[in-house]
């Protein structure tokens, strides 16, 4: 499998992103080992892709089920301090075009960062980071993507789960489809680094906007109706009471 991303590498018109790919039949998490290389000044771009991992991990420390035949990578980046919140626009951007690039439609993501075809979680992105006084130190991608089996957050009861095999009737080729995450990240990060905003892009594929929601935060449940994204991304959600509330955090469901 490392000679196909290998030669995957050869032939990616690529800036920045996957001019260099790892490749593990297994790892715990690709999140760690890139964090790991992020910290020995690995080249920027370098793309960890495991075949199957066994402590693959999703938002708020929750499990992700990665088992062969799905696709489990991460992407190590240095981004300046203003590009780090718009990282996870880049991941879902670059997922849901190299989606709909397999001729799948219907998909769109979900606030923040989740991939929904009609509804149904194909994938999520994780952002981890290390920001110290200087700056941010690293910033590592994670993205996982329900290709030819597997459902992703097995703890998620209330999105169901889909995958892309399943979507298309056809088993999908993951390095191919690695190849077309990585060209998409490519080039929406480096807008991003020219001192682009990917903010209008992210939003104008938000299946969340204009529906009700129910919102899970700490302090309780809410519903209301979410209205639209601040400039930081932050969802704008307007309660039955009336008060609009800033949701920054927190699980949003669609009703
Ligand atoms: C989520 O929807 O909660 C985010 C899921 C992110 C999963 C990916 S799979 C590759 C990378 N390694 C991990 O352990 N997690 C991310």
């Amino acid at each position: 499998m490392q000679d196909k991303f290998s030669q995957l590498v050869r032939n990616l018109p690529t800036k920045i992103i996957g001019r260099k790919i790892c490749y593990y039949p297994l790892l715990f998490s690709t999140m760690d080992i890139a964090r790991e290389k992020a910290l020995n000044q690995e080249e920027e771009g370098t793309v960890v892709v495991a075949g199957h991992q066994s402590g693959g991990r999703g938002r708020k420390g929750r499990h992700w089920h990665s088992p062969e035949g799905n696709m489990s990578l991460s992407i190590i980046c240095y981004p300046g301090e203003a590009q780090v919140t718009e990282l996870i626009m880049c991941g879902a951007l670059s997922v849901l075009y190299s989606i709909e690039e397999l001729g799948i439609n219907k998909a769109g993501i979900k606030w923040p960062n989740d991939i929904l075809i009609d509804g149904k979680k194909v994938s999520g992105i994780l952002v981890e980071s290390q920001i110290v006084a200087g700056g941010v130190s690293y910033a590592v991608v994670g993205i996982g993507i329900n290709a030819n089996t597997g459902i992703g957050n097995l703890e998620s009861s209330v999105i169901l789960p889909t995958n892309l095999a399943g979507e298309k009737g056809q088993q999908v080729d993951l390095v191919r489809l690695a190849g077309e995450v990585i060209l998409n990240f490519d080039l929406l990060y480096t807008r991003l680094k020219d001192g682009e905003s990917l903010l209008d892009d992210w939003r104008s594929r938000l299946v969340t906007l204009g529906r009700n929601v129910t919102v899970e935060r700490g302090s309780g449940t809410m519903k209301g109706l979410a209205r639209d994204v601040n400039a930081d991304g932050n969802l704008l959600v307007l309660l039955e009471s009336g008060e609009e509330i800033v949701v920054s955090a927190g699980d949003v469901y669609l009703e």
